[in-house]
């Protein structure tokens, strides 16, 4: 895929209607934003819009409406967040691309900034209606796609609305697209990518995408006891997809034929049970990866593992990171996720982390100043790593 995309730069946007889908799906509790991250990312492409005399019209999705009008899904929270931050009004549309809509997008005067409702609230938009696509083309003059998070989806905000109107890529895009893009395809080595997660099924094409191109693969997390016994260890009662355990050979092989050093954990914490609530207590005691009892179930890479896990990082020159090394959100079971993140901040090398749970751990630590780049996309840059075509930037023009 050509990641080289026309920017907002490269396009006249002075007194022009631009449409830009940002990806303001943020965390909420109880009505109110918990983590304002994926707003502020978008604000360098917006505050340039505004500046160039654009009449900005906004759009996101927020959670999964399936489309159906949920007021708790109400984007009207994002837009008063947004105009504290850009410090001027965000006229708040009643609809998506209905009347309302179309007729705040026509009256816009340059510089002024609107957001349309949750895209998801039109059925249309998960199935990439082509009608719908038009109705959003309708109102604007360019589409600039900001939003990375949802670049993985084929949506009429995120992919079909560029069938019909010139499509650039705002700053948040063209910074994620160049740091993860160089970092897959000229990387300097040693290469070292980190990938944990529950499910190995998760991750088969990410496994095999970067056996292609890494020095190192370390593998933790659930997935890693899919592995262990695919090496003939018993894991007791830790997560196990059998029927991937010849995948599981298949990816050790493939790692030795290559010449890649395949890590995967040598100690493990094990408890009687995953703990419930969560983050609860639990009694745990760390036992050798081969040794792990039948009653047992492995929630956290051992200490030992986190030693070589983080002697990999420390002579790498790049890492990517994506998912827990074991069940973070509990303090007892997340020692192994903090090394992880631990060793990344210590790094010299380019450091990269995958969005989801390891950039919410980055963050929970306050690690994330010492990351060159945490990505805000969690499936979006999952599927970047292996090496899928992300139709949000595709339908973007080539330079
Ligand atoms: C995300 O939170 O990863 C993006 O906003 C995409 O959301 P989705 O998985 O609901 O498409």
């Amino acid at each position: 895929m050509n990641y080289n995309k026309k920017s907002i730069e490269d396009i006249e946007v002075t007194g022009k209607r631009v449409l830009c889908r940002c990806d303001f799906n943020v965390p909420t509790k109880a009505g109110v934003i918990t983590s304002d991250k994926r707003i502020v990312a978008a604000l360098p492409t917006i505050e340039y819009l505004v500046k160039n005399g654009a009449r900005v019209i906004l759009c996101s999705h927020m959670g999964k409406p399936k489309g159906e009008w949920k007021p708790e899904l109400s984007l009207k929270i994002v837009a008063d967040r947004l105009s504290e931050l850009l410090g001027q009004e965000v006229i708040m549309a009643a609809d998506v691309a209905g009347e309302d809509a179309k007729a705040k997008a026509a009256a816009l005067k340059n510089g002024q900034v609107m957001l349309l409702e949750n895209t998801r609230y039109e059925k249309g938009e998960t199935k990439n209606d082509a009608a719908l696509s038009k109705a959003f083309a309708d109102m604007a003059d360019i589409f600039v796609n900001d939003a990375f998070g949802t670049a993985h989806r084929a949506h009429s905000s995120t992919a079909g609305v560029a069938d019909y109107l010139p499509a650039v890529s705002g700053y948040l895009v063209q910074k994620e697209v160049s740091i993860m893009g160089k970092a897959l395809a000229n990387p300097e080595r040693p290469f070292v990518a980190i990938l944990g997660g529950a499910k190995v099924a998760d991750k088969l094409n990410v496994i095999n995408n970067l056996l292609e191109k890494v020095d190192t693969l370390i593998i933790g997390g659930g997935m890693a006891y899919t592995f262990a016994a695919a090496k003939g260890y018993a894991v007791g009662n830790s997560l196990l997809d059998a029927s991937k355990i010849d995948y599981c050979k298949e990816m050790m092989a493939k790692a030795e034929a290559k010449g890649v050093k395949l890590l995967l954990p040598v100690d493990c914490v094990v408890a009687d049970a995953f703990p419930n609530p969560i983050d609860g207590p639990v009694d745990v005691q760390t036992v050798a990866i081969d040794a792990i009892p039948a009653n047992k179930e492995g929630l956290d890479i051992g200490e030992n593992t986190a030693a070589i896990f983080a002697e990999a990082v420390k002579t790498a020159k790049t890492v990517v990171w994506n998912g827990p090394m074991g069940v973070f959100e509990n303090p007892i079971l997340a020692k192994g996720t903090i090394a992880m993140a631990q060793a990344l901040a210590d790094s010299d090398a380019t450091t990269i982390v995958g969005g989801g749970d390891s950039a919410a751990a980055c963050e929970q630590l306050g690690f994330a100043d010492r990351i060159t780049h945490i990505s805000t996309g969690g499936g979006a840059s999952l599927e970047f790593l292996e090496g899928l075509e992300l139709p949000g930037i595709a339908c973007l023009q080539d330079k």
